[in-house]
């Protein structure tokens, strides 16, 4: 199944779930909040504009699928997402980035959506071009080889491709930035594409005339061909649009700006993020390198353990803006097993693909995966809970003699028992309180 067109919310929930065990709750939510946006866009106008996105929060013990959900909402969608931690920026007015970069961010991708639907459509066209640019620069050539339609065969076939002719090229003005990009400083930004503009042209646009052969001359002028059918073409306005209309930003570790009430240092300044975030969130106009876009309609899905704390120690008028609260479950032993064996390369085929790469078969019954599944159940209860994190410290643990003795020590098939696996996880257990595997 390929994701790339509209999924209903039955075909985006089966998607998720080749990926993601149970959680079924936020896949749910996630996949009604994607349909609406489709929904609404068969809606007429004055009603659609009317209609405004459910902002939603996943909230869930660490290591349960929270990103993982995310990760892979972002392989699904067709429309602009984009997927940012909350504790990389900082308040407006302090060094750092501020949240108005993650809107450019999500124009930028949108705009680059367009731009590659735009170079797909005009792909004919520009090939057409081409081709009458080589035929108008052999015929210069003073060579002759028949009619139009006859020259075009010979090309067609690749009859001509060695052969040398005359061409005149648009010399790219510069290929260096002026300014070093300053990711989400959209002023620079800017500052920087009408310095280009302006140098493009001072000094660029200036024709170079070469000799090349008929192949290379394909590839240069199909640039330069499509760049022309582009230059100043609507696809940026697309782009616009549709990061107005259907982008998506997932905000993750939302958890991680809640200050406490009076705090000072950094409490101040990630309080000021969630201030920031509330235009966003509510719908306000940000001004990108490309032009201003609303934000009214974008869906924003948020994320965060809240360990310790609670959507409701958030600022009130941020919480008012994520009116939808979703809980994914802490994982069960059995959620553990369908973990390590069920998804799509899932942690164990990971690492029996790493030992296959030194030749190393390794074949693990199904007792020792039950028994890997309640170990890390097991030390989740004992020591913290870290989810399915905990999977990978166990196995690793489990793995140590073959992934250090591959290839010099060990090669061929290997069996891994129940048994050997209670043996050797045993040992884990009851070492549980030193340092080390145990994270
Ligand atoms: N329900 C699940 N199904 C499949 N894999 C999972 C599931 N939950 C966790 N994992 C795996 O465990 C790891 C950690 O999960 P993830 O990053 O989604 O945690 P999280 O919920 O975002 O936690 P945190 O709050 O600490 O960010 C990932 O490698 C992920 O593949
Ligand atoms: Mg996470």
């Amino acid at each position: 199944m390929q994701a790339t067109k509209v999924m209903t919310p039955a075909e985006t929930v089966k998607w998720l779930d080749r990926h993601v065990v149970g959680q079924d709750q936020a896949k749910r939510a996630v996949s009604i909040a994607l349909r609406n946006r489709y929904r609404r866009r068969l809606i007429e106008e004055p009603m659609q504009s009317e209609i405004y996105p459910s902002n939603l929060i996943m909230m869930g013990p660490t290591g349960v699928g929270k990103t993982e959900i995310a990760r892979r909402m972002a392989n699904l969608v067709g429309a602009p997402f984009v997927k940012v931690e909350a504790t990389k920026y900082t308040e407006t007015g302090y060094v750092g980035r501020d949240v108005e970069g993650i809107i450019r961010d999500l124009v930028r991708s949108a705009v680059n959506l367009a731009t590659k639907k735009a170079r797909q459509e005009k792909r004919e066209e520009a090939e057409a071009r081409v081709n009458k640019r080589i035929i108008a620069s052999i015929s210069l050539n003073g060579v002759n080889y028949g009619s139009e339609e006859e020259l075009q065969e010979l090309l067609d076939i690749g009859r001509l491709d060695s052969l040398e002719i005359e061409l005149s090229l648009t010399e790219k003005a510069i290929g260096v930035e002026i300014f070093p990009m300053i990711p989400g400083q959209g002023f620079d930004n800017q500052m920087n594409d009408q310095m280009k503009k302006m140098l493009d042209k001072v000094i660029g646009k200036r024709k170079k005339k070469i000799r090349i052969t008929v192949s290379d001359a394909r590839k240069k002028l199909f640039e330069e061909e499509l760049g022309r059918i582009l230059e100043g073409g609507d696809h940026v306005q697309e782009g616009l649009k549709l990061a107005q209309e259907e982008g998506i930003v997932f905000i993750d570790e939302i958890d991680k700006i809640i200050g406490s009430e009076g705090g000072s240092g950094p409490d101040v300044s990630r309080m000021g993020v969630q201030r920031d975030l509330l235009p966003l969130v509510e719908g306000s106009t940000v001004s990108t390198r490309y032009g201003p876009v609303k934000t009214d309609h974008m869906l924003f899905i948020a994320a965060g353990a809240f360990h310790g704390s609670s959507p409701a120690d958030l600022i009130p008028e941020l919480q008012g803006r994520f009116p939808l609260r979703v809980s994914l479950d802490p994982l069960s032993e059995l959620d553990l097993l369908r973990i390590l064996t069920e998804p799509e390369s899932c942690i164990l085929s990971q690492y029996i693909q790493l030992l296959a790469a030194d030749n190393v078969e390794l074949i693990v019954e199904d007792q020792a995966k039950k028994k890997i599944a309640a170990t890390a159940r097991y030390l989740n209860d004992e020591k913290e809970d870290i989810g399915a994190r905990r999977l990978r410290s166990v196995l690793s643990y489990l793995l140590d003699e073959y992934l250090f003795g591959a290839p010099d020590l060990i090669s061929g098939r290997i069996r891994l028992t129940g048994r050997k696996a209670k043996d050797r996880l045993g040992m884990l257990v009851e070492r549980r309180d030193e340092e080390g595997y145990i994270l």
